[in-house]
């Protein structure tokens, strides 16, 4: 198994990084525009090896893609994250650039891979990396909805005072602040959250996760990385492995959930063929009216996206 990140900076080096420790490739290039950089980042992770006991080799590479050929999966993650004050959205103008000649340069040399897009705004990302690789929407995902279901998760644990790994939850929409949180499919080992918690107190948690990036660009005056890094390892891993695991996942939706050419978080199944099934949700009027504006807003960003001559 060979996997491919782009972009060796926060989360580009922290996916990196999980996967070696994991053994999920055998085989990880990490690649950046960067004289040196993802050199550096790989050649540490490789020195921990002997610590953490992995024997994945990890290279790093200068924008050299005939070192990515024949990668099964590419993960993309380069591009600048955002400053205090900005929206993810304010990045489109530089990053569809970015996003765009990557994407090139990957199908260039690795066909068949499965690409998982990270860099923000992830939906629209999403979309260009699609568009430009002319793969199946199968093979061509965004990594957004792990990390916001496990912002949401982690705030209820700490509500809850009980573990994470007890809760469950499941999430839709754009990766932004028209995200919708599902409380209706949250459970806490199989005991569903509204039993365990007010009202009031689960419409601050589901407000905190839509606002979770934001709360730590704030902290750090740039996005995070740690959570974002593993979200995306997880599902590498669940593609490597062929595991059937059930994320939400952005993909092109194509009369999914009554909604045809845009870019959305929905749960699917990732095995080793990417997406292989998209599950669609009964939902009841509140949460399709919310699902709605989430649409209506990724919308109008693919549109700055549709009127960008260099991105398109
Ligand atoms: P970073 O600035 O630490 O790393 C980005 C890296 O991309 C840099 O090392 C840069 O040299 C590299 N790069 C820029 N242009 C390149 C090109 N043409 N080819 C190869 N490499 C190139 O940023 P960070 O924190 O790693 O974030 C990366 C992206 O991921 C941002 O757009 C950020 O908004 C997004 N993000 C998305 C999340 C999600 O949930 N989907 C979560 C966290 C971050
Ligand atoms: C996040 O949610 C910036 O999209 C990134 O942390």
């Amino acid at each position: 198994m060979k996997v491919t990140v782009v972009g060796a900076g926060n989360v580009g080096a922290t996916c990196a990084d999980v996967l070696a420790y994991k053994e999920v490739a055998n085989e990880i290039v990490l690649l950046d525009i960067k004289e040196g950089f993802a050199e550096g980042k790989a050649l540490d992770i490789w020195q921990k090896a002997p610590i953490d006991l992995y024997d994945s080799r990890t290279i790093g590479v200068t924008n050299d893609y005939s070192k990515t050929a024949n990668s099964n999966i590419v993960v993309i993650t380069s591009g600048l994250p955002r400053k205090p004050g900005m929206s993810r959205d304010d990045l489109i103008g530089i990053n569809a650039g970015i996003v765009k000649t990557v994407t090139e340069n990957v199908i260039q040399h690795s066909p068949d891979a499965i690409i998982i897009v990270v860099s923000n705004p992830l939906d629209v990302m999403t979309y260009c990396a699609h568009i430009h690789s002319k793969f199946p929407r199968t093979r061509v995902m965004g990594m957004a909805g792990i990390l916001d279901t496990a912002r949401y998760r982690a705030f209820l644990a700490e509500a809850l005072n009980c573990s994470p790994k007890d809760i469950q939850a499941m999430l839709l929409g754009g990766h932004g602040d028209t995200m919708v949180p599902l409380p209706r499919y949250t459970t806490v080992s199989g005991i569903p959250v509204t039993e365990l918690i007010d009202k009031d107190k689960l419409d601050a948690i589901v407000d905190r996760t839509i606002n979770g990036g934001g709360e730590l660009v704030k902290l750090m005056g740039t996005s995070a990385w740690y959570a974002p890094g593993s979200a995306a390892a997880q599902m590498v891993e669940a593609i490597a492995r062929d595991q059937k695991r059930i994320f939400p996942v952005c993909i092109e939706l194509q009369g999914e959930y009554g909604i045809k050419d845009c870019y959305l978080g929905v749960p699917v199944v990732l095995g080793k063929n990417g997406v292989e099934r998209i599950i669609e949700l009964k939902l009841n009027d509140e949460e399709k009216a919310l699902l709605e504006i989430s649409r209506g807003k990724v919308k109008e960003v693919m549109s700055v996206l549709d009127n960008m001559p260099a991105a398109v």
